[in-house]
């Protein structure tokens, strides 16, 4: 961790990032829109390089809306391969750094049948059934508890603060349950059954580890979900991950205002 932040601030020297912000599938536009300072993942020691296509694996450093923002565009995932301890790398590394709130973004599957593609979702909670957990091993103390609260995982203050901003441009807003599976498949109709069965709202591949982090690092987390089609058996098409940024790409303007709103009023 040391030789990681000494590496950044050589980089970014006096630049004290408030806000992260963790770019999901299709949605890294902002970074390139807004970057000051750009990291490859590649160079900044003890940080993997991003394998999947719509994540560019940068990490970015802006004045954006008045604050400063690091921005991951592209993250780590657990069905990559990578440990949870590289999965939620970034968020540790994003709190050692400064910020204070974290913004974490993805491209999900809608399970509530009354979610249309490409709507977006303020994560209200959510279900970790990707069979482990980040926090297993040893407890580092000086980040969290052993047995951290995760009663209020996404800051209510932040989730209300969405609602107001998407009233505000006119962008709707869906709220709702997060679930969480490893992947790489996406879910077979029965599964689609099952996590709906268990009060999922959305199901995706990511966040949930990245959430329970920063959680138990006292960050405060807002989680916002584009949903980028309707989960297998929802819709009676199949799925592709070419469907997915597609959608991701229609839902990228009112997401980027929103997540530009956000941060202004944060
Ligand atoms: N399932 C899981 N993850 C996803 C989906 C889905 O349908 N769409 C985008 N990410």
């Amino acid at each position: 961790m040391e030789k990681t932040i000494e590496y950044i601030k050589s980089k970014i020297g006096d630049f004290n990032p408030e806000i992260g912000i963790v770019l999901g599938s299709g949605l890294g536009e902002l970074a390139d829109e807004y970057c000051e300072i750009k990291i490859p993942f590649k160079d900044i020691p003890n940080f993997p390089e991003s394998t999947v296509k719509g994540h560019s694996g940068n990490l970015v450093f802006s004045k954006v809306n008045g604050k400063n923002v690091v921005m991951m565009q592209g993250r780590f995932h657990f069905y990559e391969g990578h440990p949870m301890s590289v999965v939620t790398y970034p968020i540790k590394v994003m709190k050692k750094l400064g910020i204070e709130t974290v913004i974490l973004t993805n491209a999900a599957g809608g399970v509530n049948p009354y979610f249309k593609p490409s709507s977006l979702m303020i994560i209200k909670d959510h279900i970790n059934f990707m069979g482990t957990n980040p926090l297993i091993g040893p407890n580092d103390d000086s980040l969290g508890d052993r047995f951290p609260d995760m009663s209020e995982v996404y800051t209510k203050e932040l989730r209300e603060l969405a609602h107001e901003c998407g009233k505000k441009l006119n962008i709707p807003l869906e709220e709702g349950v997060y679930i969480a599976l490893t992947g790489p498949t996406y879910e077979t109709p029965a599964e689609v059954n099952m996590v709906r069965t268990l009060g999922a709202d959305a199901v995706g591949m990511s966040t949930v580890p990245e959430a329970i982090v920063a959680r138990w690092m006292g960050l405060k987390t807002i989680g916002i979900s584009c949903i980028c089609n309707s989960a297998a058996g929802i819709s009676t098409v199949g799925l592709s991950h070419k469907e997915v940024l597609e959608n991701a790409e229609k839902a990228k303007v009112y997401f980027k205002k929103l997540v530009l709103e956000l941060i202004k009023n944060i």
